[in-house]
C-alpha cells in the first residue's frame, strides 16, 4: 500500500509562473476528455482534487498538486478539441509546449490515449514533437473499463504497431481505468521508482 497526501498548489498560465522547481514533477497530457484530470484524482485517491467534466476543454491552466511534500503531479489542458477556436488551440499549444520545454524538474510526461480510439493525427504529431525535444515520456491508455479485456489488448497491440512505424522503440506503456482503478498502482510504482 502507498499513502498519498495531495494538495492543490497553483494554477499557472505559463511555465514562468509555475511554483518553485525544487521537487520532481510528473505531468499528464493528451487530447481533451481523454481522462487526465480523472487520472490525477484516481492516483491520489481524491475525487475532488482535479476538476473533471464530461465536456472537453475543462482544464485550461497548468495545475500543480503537491504530493507528500516530495513531488508534484501536474494537470495540463488538453490539446486539440473540435469545439474550441483556432486562437484558443494555439494558446493552449503554446502554454503546454512552453511548459514542457522549460520545466527543468519535469521527470516524465505521460501522454494519455483513449484506449477505444485508433491512433489520431494530433497524438502522432505531439509524440513526434516530444521525441524531437528529447522529453522523457510514457504512454497511458485510459478508460479500459469501456472495453472487454480482449478488445483492450487488441487495441493496444494495434496502437503499438502503428507507433513503431515512427519510433525505433516504445516507451514505458500503461493501461488503466480511473473508474475501476485498474492499473493505477503500477503508475504510482513507476513514479516512485524514478523518485528513488
Ligand atoms: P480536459 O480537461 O477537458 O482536457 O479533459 P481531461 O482529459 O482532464 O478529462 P476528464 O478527466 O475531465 O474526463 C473526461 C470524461 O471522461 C469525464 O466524463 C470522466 O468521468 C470520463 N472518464 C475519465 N476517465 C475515465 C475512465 O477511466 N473510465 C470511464 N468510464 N470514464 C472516464
Ligand atoms: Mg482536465
Amino acid at each position: 500500500m502507498y499513502s498519498i497526501q495531495a494538495s492543490f498548489v497553483s494554477s499557472s498560465d505559463s511555465y514562468k509562473s509555475c511554483p518553485n522547481n525544487t521537487l520532481p514533477e510528473f505531468a499528464f497530457i493528451g487530447r481533451s476528455n481523454v481522462g487526465k484530470s480523472s487520472l490525477i484524482n484516481a492516483l491520489t485517491g481524491n475525487r475532488k482534487l482535479a476538476k473533471t467534466s464530461g465536456k472537453p476543454g475543462k482544464t485550461q491552466l497548468i495545475n500543480h498538486f503537491n504530493i507528500n511534500d516530495k513531488w508534484y503531479l501536474v494537470d495540463l489542458p488538453g490539446y486539440g478539441y473540435a469545439t474550441t477556436s483556432k486562437v484558443n488551440r494555439n494558446k493552449f499549444q503554446k502554454m503546454i509546449k512552453g511548459y514542457i520545454q522549460h520545466r527543468k524538474n519535469l521527470m516524465c510526461v505521460f501522454v494519455l490515449i483513449d484506449i477505444r480510439h485508433p491512433i489520431q493525427f494530433n497524438d502522432k504529431e505531439f509524440l513526434k514533437w516530444i521525441g524531437e525535444n528529447l522529453i522523457p515520456f510514457g504512454i497511458i491508455f485510459t478508460k479500459t473499463d469501456k472495453l472487454s479485456k480482449n478488445k483492450a489488448e487488441e487495441n493496444i497491440s494495434v496502437y503499438k504497431k502503428e507507433l513503431l512505424k515512427d519510433w525505433e522503440s516504445l516507451p514505458e506503456t500503461f493501461s488503466c481505468s480511473s473508474k475501476t482503478k485498474i492499473g493505477i498502482k503500477s503508475i504510482i510504482a513507476f513514479i516512485n521508482a524514478i523518485n528513488e
